[in-house]
């Protein structure tokens, strides 16, 4: 882990070899290999990888795994899996993998069961979604819940807003789900504005319990309540999903109606157990472990597929040839999917707090660039937004396009048309046209340069039958892994985030020189000064 990768042979390896494979194109590889297409393809439970569109050959995918075995990557999993302390700057354990692993898996690690205790949590949210889904669970007045507003942030909200978009065809108890986040008022008072506090639960959603914006947006929805029902509705329409049960009850919310989780559990990490509540409420219990056992397949391959075959290792691997070799700066997902269509967002918590790092494990800087900027937008809205770069820019953006083939709901034959758009996207972004080709066409000379397409930029295909409880754990979990291989490499510790903690103080440090009657004395710099004497202004102050 200490030692710089980028010394090793392996990694001369991949750079010389990147000489060779860079001046190649698409078309050529494609050309000299008939078997291409069929080769480089993977299945892991129900999805379906297409690698055959990026930049590399066999023997790319050979320099690539023996980068990974350089950088000790079966032993990692293996550490990670079995709870070795590998978020190494908060020497904590990263389980995410047991929130998802049958009750038998007899896991204790530093003195807790936590194959136990896993299930006793999920057991306890099962109970208590049942009892909300069949209307057991009644409001102050009597009445049933019919909306849950998650209240949560970062790990505590996207996970189980993206997760509700997804499987919003599997919300069968006519129970919606809300997801305030912002500590901008607009998102609460938007997201309350239609609804009767009598049939609403708040599942008040953090990790640590101390967030601003969820404890702020927490208190308005409390006073929202009591406003309206007073203060003994708070036992029935409060519950809290946390790490502190002590800050939990100092909020007011018994910790019988607290749902847990443990520190080996990061934020981002975090919506297949507790913080899934929401989710579950509206799925039901059933869906929210079938889609357990979607990540757990996925888990499995990635501990046991050799490498070659193992789809999170190799793109893991091909994210890390893309960055450091070619120099691309960013990675795009476009789901060909309506229901995934906050899966970009997810994924850039998941993917960029995790690897967006610039010292290695040991605290010494890393020689190359790390973390891509993950960022994308469902198909085909995209295609008449920004794939225009993406074809004809002169930056590289791989990408990866996922997919069905069965919709919950079809209309007209709109998904075949959705999903041929998905695969002609792919195909021109490989192929292109030339410039002989497009003249071919009778185009006048002067415009031919304008219309060529250069092709030979690099796609992932993602295919999977249907968007179900369980292919979305597969893909979760396929994403999830991928940000470890890549940790791995780049010998970053993907687990903690101290990046986002001096922006955070430094707002409670400033927020009394925005609302003070005098007007304030010391400022960070200059420039905010000027900001904040320009602001009062403004606010009249
Ligand atoms: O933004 C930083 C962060 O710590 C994330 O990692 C986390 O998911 C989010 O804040 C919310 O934290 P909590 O769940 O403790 O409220």
């Amino acid at each position: 882990m200490s030692s710089d990768i980028t010394q090793s042979q392996e990694w001369a390896a991949l750079a010389k070899h990147h000489g060779e494979v860079a001046g190649r194109h698409l078309r050529e590889l494609f050309a000299e290999d008939p078997e291409r297409a069929a080769r480089m393809t993977v299945t892991a439970g129900d999805l379906f990888l297409d690698y055959a569109k990026h930049r590399a050959t066999g023997e790319t995918v050979g320099l690539l795994v023996a980068l990974a075995e350089r950088a000790g990557l079966r032993d990692r999993i293996e550490a990670m899996y079995t709870g070795a302390h590998i978020n190494v700057s908060e020497d904590r354990a990263v389980l995410h993998t047991a929130l998802r692993a049958p009750a038998d898996a007899g896991l204790v690690v530093d003195g807790q069961d936590v194959s136990r205790d896993v299930h006793a949590v999920l057991d306890k949210m099962s109970a208590f979604a049942e009892k909300v889904r069949s209307k057991q669970w009644q409001g102050a007045t009597g009445r049933p819940i019919s909306t849950v507003v998650n209240i949560g942030i970062g790990g505590s909200d996207l996970g189980p807003a993206m997760a509700y978009e997804a499987l919003r065809d599997y919300a069968d108890a006519g129970i919606q789900a809300r997801f305030v986040s912002n500590i901008d008022p607009a998102d609460i008072t938007g997201s309350l504005a239609d609804l009767d506090p009598a049939t609403t639960l708040i599942v008040v959603s953090s990790k640590t319990f101390t967030t601003l914006e969820t404890l702020t947006n927490a208190k308005v929805a409390r006073q929202w309540l009591t406003g309206a029902l007073g203060e003994d509705a708070v036992a029935k329409h409060f519950v809290a999903v946390s790490t502190n049960a002590a800050k939990v009850a100092e909020f007011g919310i018994d910790t019988d109606n607290m749902f847990g989780f443990w520190d080996w559990v990061g934020g981002r990490y975090s919506y297949d157990g507790a913080i899934g509540l929401s989710l579950m409420i509206a799925i039901g219990p059933d869906r929210f472990r079938e889609m357990l056992a979607g990540f757990h397949t996925m888990d499995q391959h990635f501990r046991t597929a050799p490498f070659e075959a193992n789809m999170p290792v190799l793109l893991g691997l091909l994210g890390v040839w893309y960055t450091d070799f070619f120099d691309a700066q960013t990675h795009a997902v476009l789901p060909y999917s309506q229901r995934l269509h906050r899966f970009p967002a997810y994924l850039q918590q998941l993917t960029m707090e995790s690897n967006g790092k610039s010292v290695r494990a040991d605290g010494t800087p890393v020689t190359v660039d790390t973390g891509a900027i993950f960022w994308g937008e469902p198909g085909t809205n995209g295609q008449h937004a920004f794939y225009q770069l993406l074809h004809q820019g002169t930056r590289l953006v791989p990408a990866d396009f996922i997919g069905f083939a069965e919709p919950h709901e079809d209309r007209e034959g709109m998904h075949d048309l959705l999903m041929a758009n998905m695969l002609a996207q792919t195909s021109a972004l490989a192929f292109g046209k030339t410039a002989e080709e497009i003249a071919a066409e009778g185009t006048p000379a002067d415009v031919v340069p304008h219309k060529v397409m250069p092709g030979n930029r690099p796609t992932s295909t993602i295919l999977a039958r249907r968007l179900t409880p369980g292919t979305l754990g597969q893909l979760v979990a396929l994403y999830e892994h991928l940000v470890f291989v890549q940790g791995t490499i780049w010998g970053v510790d993907s687990f903690d985030q101290w990046g986002v903690e001096l922006g955070k103080k430094m707002a409670m440090d400033l927020a009394p020189a925005l609302t003070s009657e005098e007007p304030p004395t010391t400022f960070p710099d200059a420039s905010t000064e000027s900001l904040v004497r320009h602001y009062r202004e403004l606010r009249g102050r």
